[in-house]
């Protein structure tokens, strides 16, 4: 009966049901128990289970969509090429990767071949749903100050599939999961830009947003 009650979709002989947590305060116990995450499909053809990285009470977290190729490799979120745009940025705003905790709505890399190239596809609502409870032990555990949603699919994560980045970056917001939240956009799409004239606007725009962030967290 309980086993019925997690279960969110079958389709294709795929079963996607909510993520078995343990309860616990323990970040270490957290990540071990992810490491064996088979709650959606997409451990199937990752490395890795890359959980979230950083301490207990951290002023800030970060949260991402999902780990690309190099994070899937590593382990470790945030250490391919929107890794180093984001650190770049964190420098800037004043901000120490090191006292932030880093991690993903989805902790599987979710990915379709092209030749020898593994493209990164959007995780769905099914795998964001799935991996959900570990998001949630996440913020319950760290208990951000505050919580800085990378993106759309972050952003969602927390606020419903309504949101939207464009009108609500770099406000203060409130949301049950976290008492205070500020939402940008992914520091991928920084890279994305057509030239270099946006590439510079953008980029500073997301600085601006994650100084928000530092802001409100010190205000606390
Ligand atoms: N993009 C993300 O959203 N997260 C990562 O860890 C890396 C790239």
């Amino acid at each position: 009966m309980k086993e019925r009650a997690r279960k969110i979709a079958t389709s294709n002989g795929n079963e996607w049901r909510l993520a078995d947590v343990p309860e616990t305060s323990s970040l270490t116990t957290l990540r071990a128990a992810a490491a064996h995450c088979t709650a959606c499909p997409l451990y199937k053809n990752a490395t890795q289970t890359v959980f979230g990285e950083g301490r207990k009470g951290a002023a800030l977290m970060l949260l991402g969509e999902q780990p690309g190729d190099r994070e899937d490799l590593s382990g470790k979120p945030f250490v391919g090429p929107a890794g180093n745009i984001l650190n770049r940025a964190l420098e800037e705003a004043g901000i120490d990767r090191n006292a932030v905790y880093v991690t993903n709505a989805v902790k599987h890399f979710k990915w379709e071949a092209r030749g020898k190239r593994r493209i990164h596809q959007k995780p769905s609502s099914r795998d964001l749903a799935a991996c959900r409870p570990w998001l949630e032990a996440e913020l319950r555990v760290v208990r951000p100050g505050v919580l800085v949603c990378l993106g759309a699919t972050a952003a969602q994560a927390i606020f419903g599939s309504g949101f939207r980045v464009t009108r609500e970056r770099g406000k203060l917001l409130r949301s049950q999961l976290a008492p205070r939240v500020v939402a940008t956009v992914h520091p991928s799409s920084l890279l994305r830009q057509p030239d270099e004239e946006s590439r510079r606007r953008e980029y500073a725009l997301f600085v601006e947003d994650l100084r928000v962030a530092l802001d409100a967290s010190r205000a606390e």
